[in-house]
């Protein structure tokens, strides 16, 4: 059979996964896996200490035994190692904060029939600025996945001799901490909205950057940006803005930077056919559900932006991140 076509079987497979995407949620959310913590529990008393439905909740921890995110046995219900590790409020490595920002997506996506026929976000007001709950989702979130890259990014991109660095829509900082934690001599600046400043300081502080790291609050695109800097990292801000806005922030960015400064863009990044890789390929759909104008840019359209902003010697660096991440890179001359 030809590699390109589905099977019925991976039709209804897809078509049907969502039903694990919101059991997975619905676990995260009523902290299933945090009230287990190293215990094994009967699902009456995994109902009594959610305040759940016993009937209810037996049958989502068999579910969740059947995804494997759960041991059953006759004594009752157990985390397995990756639950423990992923799922648990109190790990270090806990992932709730992006699973729960996916669960306030879901029902976008459910509308996606309408933003295509109009064209037109279906989300009122972007999910960073609904309420406290969904922001701390969504900006821990973006801790949760530049966790899994950001020491790696800042192992590969060569930082050498650089003093300086802006954090442009930095978010809770996590780029700034790791390219501060392996250049000694590195400062960064953290800049972002008035709301993200009690997460950057958190995560800064829990990372022991805090002497290193400040934060510049400010809107890239109604403000400007205070201070010279000779590296500018503009992670994943670019997808939340229309072309004209993507350029006015390069703008910004190009003219806070020392004549030699290196500005790198790091995004979800097609190529220039469009249609593939498939992350960054759905993602713009996601900007379509949430944002006026967002979308997900090609290789070419991002370095045409930066060329236009005056940007020289752009090129891809060979990183490729999860999701078919990647980061272009330029000199200001
Ligand atoms: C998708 S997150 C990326 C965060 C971080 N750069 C990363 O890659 O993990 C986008 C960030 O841009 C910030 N942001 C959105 N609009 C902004 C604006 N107009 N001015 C400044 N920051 C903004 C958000 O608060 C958020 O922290």
């Amino acid at each position: 059979m030809n590699a390109n076509e589905w099977t019925p079987g991976q039709i209804l497979d897809t078509s049907g996964f969502y039903w694990k995407t919101c059991t997975l949620h619905c676990g995260v959310k009523l902290g299933v896996f945090s009230v287990l913590g190293e215990e094994r529990l009967g699902s009456r008393e995994v109902a009594r200490r959610l305040g759940a439905d016993p009937r209810a909740t037996a049958m989502l921890l068999d579910a969740l035994a059947a995804m494997k995110l759960l041991v059953k046995s006759r004594d009752g219900y157990a985390n397995t190692s990756s639950a423990q590790t992923f799922l648990r409020k109190d790990s270090p490595q806990y992932l709730g904060h992006i699973l729960m920002h996916h669960h306030h997506l879901v029902n976008s996506w459910f509308q996606l029939d309408a933003a295509v026929r109009t064209g037109k976000s279906v989300s009122g007001s972007s999910s960073s600025t609904r309420d406290e709950e969904w922001r701390e989702a969504f900006l821990m979130g973006m801790f949760n996945l530049a966790m899994n890259i950001a020491p790696r990014i800042a192992e590969e991109v060569d930082l050498s001799g650089r003093r300086h660095l802006l954090d442009l829509g930095g978010g809770p900082g996590t780029y700034a901490i790791q390219f501060c934690k392996k250049n000694p001599a590195l400062r960064a600046t953290i800049f972002d909205l008035p709301t993200t400043r009690p997460f950057a300081q958190k995560t800064v502080a829990r990372f022991g950057v805090e002497d290193r790291v400040d934060f510049q609050e400010g809107d890239y695109l109604e403000g400007e940006i205070t201070g010279r800097f000779d590296v500018a990292w503009l992670s994943q801000i670019l997808h939340g803005e229309g072309p004209e806005g993507c350029r006015s922030i390069l703008r910004k960015a190009v003219a806070a930077l020392e004549p030699g400064g290196l500005i790198l863009v790091h995004e979800f990044i097609l190529d220039n056919t469009r249609d593939r890789p498939l992350f960054p390929a759905l993602f713009s759909l996601n900007m379509l559900l949430q944002t006026a104008e967002g979308q997900a840019y090609s290789d070419g359209e991002i370095r045409e932006m930066l060329s236009e902003a005056g940007v020289t010697d752009i090129r891809r660096l060979p990183f490729e991140g999860p999701n078919q991440s990647g980061i272009l890179a330029g000199v200001i001359p």
